[in-house]
């Protein structure tokens, strides 16, 4: 029997692809802009942020690099908590290098608030921050965002990268989840 098709899961599109690649083209034209002298090496964050990446860099026209992490942040069932483990760090020494940290979501901005102490600390030259998404809970953290493609309402988002359950990262649209999917 076929599975059925991870459309039927949505409740109704956030985001469609048309508004999230036209948004990634206006980013994608600012960094371009604003690190003309220095081409930053972006930092994708695993996993949720690899179709952000994989998008935004081929509208930067800059010779950048690319690198990953890959962090887990402790915490009862789909909250952070603020304490952070390395997953998989970056390969690059960072040291005097302009970094971009690339991001799908922004939820609570405690995984970002903590990767920007630990990059910083690592004596990068700058570190900055592109989102596609931010919630509104992201604002209770005092973190300077320099990019953020859309805010969006506090709702359980999925596709584009984003998951539940690891699935529904390969929509490529944004959309609210169905409750009937995650509530019994
Ligand atoms: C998501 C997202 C961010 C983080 C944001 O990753 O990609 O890294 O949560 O949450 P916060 O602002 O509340 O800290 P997640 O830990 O779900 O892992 P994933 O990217 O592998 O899905």
């Amino acid at each position: 029997m076929a599975a059925d098709p991870i459309h039927d899961d949505v409740d109704r599109v956030l985001l469609d692809e048309a508004q999230i690649h036209d948004k990634l083209t206006e980013l994608g034209r600012r960094i371009s802009a604003d690190y003309a002298e220095n081409p930053p090496i972006l930092v994708g964050v695993l996993k949720g942020a690899v179709m952000v990446m994989a998008d935004l860099a081929r509208r930067i026209d800059l010779p950048v690099e690319m690198d990953w992490m890959a962090v887990s942040s402790y915490g009862s069932g789909t909250k952070s908590s603020g304490v952070v483990r390395i997953l998989k760090d970056l390969g690059a020494d960072i040291t005097g290098r302009h970094v971009l940290i690339v991001e799908d979501i922004i939820d609570s901005g405690l995984t970002l608030k903590w990767l920007l102490a630990n990059l910083r600390s690592r004596g990068a030259a700058s570190v900055e921050v592109c989102a596609l998404l931010r919630k509104p809970e992201a604002a209770r953290v005092e973190i300077d965002v320099k990019y953020v493609g859309f805010d969006i309402p506090t709702e359980f988002v999925i596709g584009y990268g984003l998951d539940y359950a690891e699935r529904y990262r390969n929509l490529p649209y944004v959309g609210v989840l169905k409750r009937s999917v995650y509530e019994d």
